[in-house]
């Protein structure tokens, strides 16, 4: 079994992830034994920078005996291709497992898999998806609030370039929320008809009423110049800050999948303030990796789990 995308999945299998989740931070929590995978070693390709992915997984696999061996390559020097191609041959006759892999070539990891007998798990691939950070974001909504059904989560900045927006498009969606994408117009997607969501273009309409608001990075390294006429001026309009989050509602979560530019995306008062769920965002990353880990490595006949 791969992890490669939100969009492929449906409704109770993701479900499923989100209560498995859940149980598996609640067992870490109370010291309860954990599911151990002590036979298997995964492989960490890191072909792009990451922080919080890379150590998220790195603790998952800690957490649950899994032996991991981690590298990466520096910038852009691999890309698609027999290069990748090789590497995942290599770690395959080396007898690794599976593999988690962050590459910036959106359909890298579906390439791996092909080549790859063990699960295949992505960790975010070009501006395709980031599956892992979408389970993260709901299992914190859902500590917040009894549902993702019904709710109404506006997703605001550089939509554009973010794999986080897109698998949390897919997730939310598929879980009932309503999803609003707000942005100046240069970074929403194109093809809208094919995207499960209202687009608006101000702030205030956009938050109006929202019960979340997650913000995103503005991704420069993927911007051509052009798509906006200075950063002072996107944050002029499009900044979550103690003014703009007043249009939302009075105890809407505020979200950000981080790396924050803060006075960017956010204002320091709103990124530190008491509306502001990013540090369990990260605190979930490592619970929801878990979840997979358990997911692709547990015997069929062992998931007799409550
Ligand atoms: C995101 C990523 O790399 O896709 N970060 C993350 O994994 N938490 C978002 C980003 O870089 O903007």
């Amino acid at each position: 079994m791969n992890f490669l995308s939100i969009r492929e999945m449906e409704r109770p299998e993701i479900a499923k992830l989100l209560r498995s989740a859940a149980s598996l931070k609640k067992d870490s929590l109370s010291g309860k034994k954990l599911p151990a995978f002590p036979d298997k070693t995964v492989g960490l390709l890191f072909f792009e920078d990451s922080t919080r992915t890379r150590v998220g997984f790195e603790m998952a696999a800690r957490r649950l005996g899994i032996g991991f061996t981690s590298f990466g390559v520096k910038g852009s020097s691999m890309s698609k291709g027999e290069s990748l191609k090789d590497t995942v041959l290599t770690l395959k006759n080396e007898g690794v497992d599976g593999l988690v892999i962050r590459h910036e070539a959106a359909g890298a990891p579906n390439v791996a898999a092909r080549f790859f007998d063990g699960p295949v798990i992505n960790a975010g691939d070009g501006m395709h998806e980031h599956p892992t950070q979408a389970l993260a974001d709901a299992t914190t909504i859902l500590e917040h609030r009894k549902k993702l059904d019904g709710l109404v989560v506006s997703i605001v900045g550089d939509v554009m370039h973010s794999r986080v927006a897109r698998s949390n498009i897919w997730l939310l969606s598929k879980m009932g929320a309503t999803v609003r994408l707000v942005a100046p117009r240069t970074l929403m997607p194109p093809y809208k008809e094919l995207i499960p969501a209202e687009f608006h273009y101000s702030l205030k309409t956009g938050l109006d009423g929202a019960d979340v608001v997650m913000t995103l990075r503005m991704q420069m390294e993927r911007m051509e110049n052009g798509l906006i006429s200075s950063l002072g001026e996107y944050a002029s309009m499009y900044q979550v800050n103690s003014g703009t989050l007043r249009y939302a509602k009075p105890d809407a979560l505020v979200m950000h999948p981080g790396p924050v530019n803060r006075g960017l995306e956010l204002d320091d008062l709103t990124v530190d303030g008491k509306q502001s769920v990013i540090n369990e965002q990260v605190e979930n990353g490592v619970y929801v990796r878990m979840a997979i880990f358990d997911a692709v490595f547990a015997k069929k006949a062992a998931k007799k789990k409550s």
